[in-house]
């Protein structure tokens, strides 16, 4: 009798600590028993030492590449250099020797403002844009040239605004979160009709999963992977707010100019309280709130009319509301980080 053995495919993870990459370390542990894949922490394998790259590839002869890491989003320039665009490089460059596909995320911030965008828009690259958005782009422009030039066989994923469990950083959305359930925003910083494409994190597995499958359908294909519906920021805060059973923020709309003056105001003030050995700093989001003030959405048409179906299309950010907030809310209280939150609506100590 003969037993056919499949061959277990083994990929390497970079970033796997952070929120898509616990995703993706959570679906390859528990889903694919074909697929087994290697995390090492930046610790073991940090992007800033090509030779890490080399040793750890050397040793373990991987049969793919995803890289989910990244420099904090307010980086200087060196660090978002070094980490997002050279570590990626790299990456790649082991991708092309090894002849093995290469999984790359990128962000919305390489796109430009707008609606409906497609993969293709991209933003001019220019010195003053941020130091993460510039080195996305730079890191999307080159892989298509490495793929077009040197062959590499990659896919190129691009995120909107993450919601998801077991983001320990509190970022982006997160954070947006937090700053409503800590009351630490009384007013609101948008306006009407302000919308955003949105990317469930438990969602971005299975499609990875799929494309390192397809490879002939995905290899030097950009998608961009959101919900189909775009969201109205307002609607969302709002929506949160009556779910925490709150009364902040105030349906009060501040002006970008004002909201701009308030945030050079408050960071001068924040300088001098370091010097009498206070420390607090802005949210780095806040470095983004250009964005509160303006649309960005991402089309979904390439993704919808790809061989990948979502199998879950009805959950979006909105239908997650209630589960991401028992879960953030109960974490960011037993760890003391929400001072002064309305107990008598939610106790998670009850
Ligand atoms: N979160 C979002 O809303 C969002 C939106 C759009 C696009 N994206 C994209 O999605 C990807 C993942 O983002 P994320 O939100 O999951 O990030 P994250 O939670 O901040 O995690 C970042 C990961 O990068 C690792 N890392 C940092 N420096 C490293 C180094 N020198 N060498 C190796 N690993 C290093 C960190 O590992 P250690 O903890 O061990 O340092 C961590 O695992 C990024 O490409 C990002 O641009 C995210």
């Amino acid at each position: 009798m003969n037993i056919e053995v499949a061959e277990k495919r083994r990929g390497v993870l970079i970033g796997g600590s952070g929120l898509i990459g616990g995703a993706l370390m959570h679906y390859f542990k528990t889903k694919t028993p074909d697929v087994e894949v290697l995390s090492p922490n930046s610790k073991k394998l940090s992007l800033r030492e090509p030779e890490d790259i080399h040793l750890y590839f050397r040793r373990y002869q991987p049969d793919f590449i995803i890289n989910a890491a990244i420099a904090s989003i307010d980086s200087d320039a060196q660090l978002a250099f070094e980490i997002n665009y050279l570590g990626s490089l790299n990456l790649a460059r082991v991708a092309i020797a090894h002849k093995i596909p290469y999984i790359h995320f990128s962000s919305a911030a390489t796109m430009p403002v707008g609606e409906n965008l497609a993969e293709e828009q991209l933003q001019p690259l220019t010195a003053s844009m941020s130091n993460y958005a510039k080195s996305k782009l730079m890191t999307e422009l080159t892989l298509r040239h490495m793929h077009e030039t040197l062959g590499l066989d990659y896919t190129n994923i691009r995120l909107a605004v993450v919601y998801g469990k077991h983001d320990h950083k509190i970022q982006g959305f997160h954070r947006l979160l937090f700053s409503i359930a800590d009351q630490a925003m009384p007013v609101l910083l948008t306006r009407r009709g302000v919308k955003h494409s949105y990317t469930h994190s438990k969602k971005i597995p299975p499609f990875v999963h799929h494309v390192l499958n397809h490879r002939a359908e995905f290899s030097g294909q950009t998608y961009n992977f959101v919900d189909r519906e775009p969201v109205e920021l307002v609607q969302l805060i709002l929506t949160i707010k009556a779910y925490l059973d709150l009364t902040t923020p105030r349906e009060i709309f501040i002006p970008y100019t004002l909201a701009r003056l308030s945030r050079i105001l408050t960071k001068g003030v924040l300088r001098k309280m370091s010097r009498v050995g206070i420390e607090a700093r802005l949210p780095a989001e806040l470095m983004f709130m250009e964005n509160f003030y303006e649309s960005q959405t991402l089309s979904a048409r390439k993704l919808l009319r790809s061989s990948y179906g979502d199998p879950s299309p009805q959950v979006t950010v909105y239908s997650r509301l209630p589960a991401l907030i028992e879960y953030y809310v109960t974490r960011w209280e037993h760890l003391n980080l929400i001072s002064n939150f309305n107990g008598e609506y939610y106790d998670t100590k009850k």
